[in-house]
């Protein structure tokens, strides 16, 4: 099979399959377009699909165990895909990844303490402190008014650590204004940990989704960052799995690495989705055609993006695509706050994510998920253009 334009070009009706991005009516009507929540209106690779139906055929669903071959596979995705080495041992198979935030946090600070984030930044990281009784310390990415970049305020991170942060927590591409964080940003991310004695949890969820000339860097490629790093991953993102709930945390400290596992024993929380383990094997080892395919058309509707903002929503500024499938769009300038562009967007047809879901930074923002067929994305963005129009 060819995963070519044509092939990613095709439309998919998703309503009616209980999909959170379709058919949650709170949201948009039956005839929107939903490009919100963060997965993919694509099908997923034939190899998952294959590996789904087989087991299926056979009637009994009973307890699984975790093949080693799940964790091979795992690890030889991420080193073919990012050149990244990870041991045989060094991994931890998780539900979600924000199964994986919320253990972190407990397992590497204490009631009271402070968790350092890096804003705006998708929400559970800031519900992963709250709920647990932790408190948020929001350390604001600096953003360039010219161009909408954004960059590490590595000063005000340090300002955190001096009162008393006890973790750090980023998103690495960050969700959601599209950054790919260079090896030298990390790395001076990663001394500040040491030289205060941090852990870093480290969310590489959007690692895949890297647009040229760019390139990935783990955290765990970093050499501080081997040794005081829990990073999360997961085929869910990258393979559009989301609905099967299964991810991986990765931690070549092992003291760490035990403390997460005594969290997670704790809690009770156990990973052995019979379904969830074979897709993401077959995702891990037989899907990378399918993925280069996707990558490059996103790399197109990357672009797309900026042309349909430019000629719809042409006050807008969208922050520089480096990464992931989401497009970060400022929308100050239409004077708007989020609640009435989400009821704006509503009456239109399309749903965005709001930005005040990523934290204060984010009001009059909204995140475009361009991850769907193009004839879609034009249509959600026309739409956009109209809630725009002035009454
Ligand atoms: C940065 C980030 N982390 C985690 C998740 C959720 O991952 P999971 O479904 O494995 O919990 C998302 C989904 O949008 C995300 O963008």
């Amino acid at each position: 099979m060819r995963f070519d334009t044509a092939y990613f070009d095709r439309a998919m009706d998703r309503r009616n399959t209980e999909c959170e991005k379709w058919d949650d009516r709170s949201i948009m009507a039956e005839d929107g377009i939903p490009l919100w929540v963060a997965d993919m209106d694509f099908p997923c690779a034939p190899a998952i699909v294959n590996a789904i139906q087989s087991r299926a055929e056979h009637p009994c669903y009973g307890y699984t165990i975790d093949n080693p071959e799940n964790e091979n596979a795992l690890i030889g995705f991420w080193q073919r895909r990012h050149g990244l080495t990870i041991a045989p041992g060094q991994t931890q198979m998780l539900p979600c990844v924000i199964t994986g935030l919320k253990t972190c946090v407990r397992a590497f600070t204490k009631e009271g303490e402070g968790v350092a984030i890096v804003t705006p930044v998708y929400g559970p990281f800031y519900s992963s402190s709250e709920l647990n009784r932790r408190k948020v310390m929001s350390v604001s990415l600096l953003r360039d008014e010219e161009t909408g970049r954004y960059a590490l305020d590595l000063d005000a991170m340090e300002a955190a650590l001096q009162n008393g942060a006890k973790l750090m927590m980023l998103c690495s591409p960050h969700n959601p204004v599209s950054r790919l964080w260079s090896e030298e940003e990390l790395t001076a991310l990663c001394r500040l940990a040491e030289r205060y004695d941090v852990p870093i949890v480290c969310d590489e969820i959007h690692a895949d989704f890297v647009y040229k000339p760019g390139r990935f860097v783990s955290i765990l490629n970093i050499p501080e960052g081997r040794r005081r790093a829990v990073m999360l991953c997961s085929a869910s993102k990258t393979f559009n799995v989301a609905g099967l709930q299964q991810a991986a945390l990765v931690c070549m400290n092992l003291a760490m690495l035990k403390a997460v596992r005594q969290e997670m024993a704790a809690a009770g929380v156990a990973c052995g989705n019979t379904f969830a383990l074979l897709a993401a094997r077959a995702a891990y080892t037989e899907s990378d055609d399918w993925l280069d395919g996707l990558i490059d058309y996103l790399d197109g509707s990357r672009k797309l993006v900026y042309d349909l903002m430019a000629q719809y929503a042409p006050k807008a500024r969208v922050s520089p695509i480096e990464a992931t499938y989401l497009a970060w769009a400022d929308m100050r300038a239409y004077r708007l706050t989020c609640e009435q562009l989400k009821e704006k967007c509503k009456a239109a047809g399309v749903a965005f994510t709001m930005g005040t879901f990523f934290g204060k930074e984010g009001e009059s923002f909204l995140r475009i998920n361009f991850a769907c067929p193009r004839a879609q994305l034009t249509e959600g963005i026309k739409r956009l253009g109209k809630a725009l129009e002035e009454e």
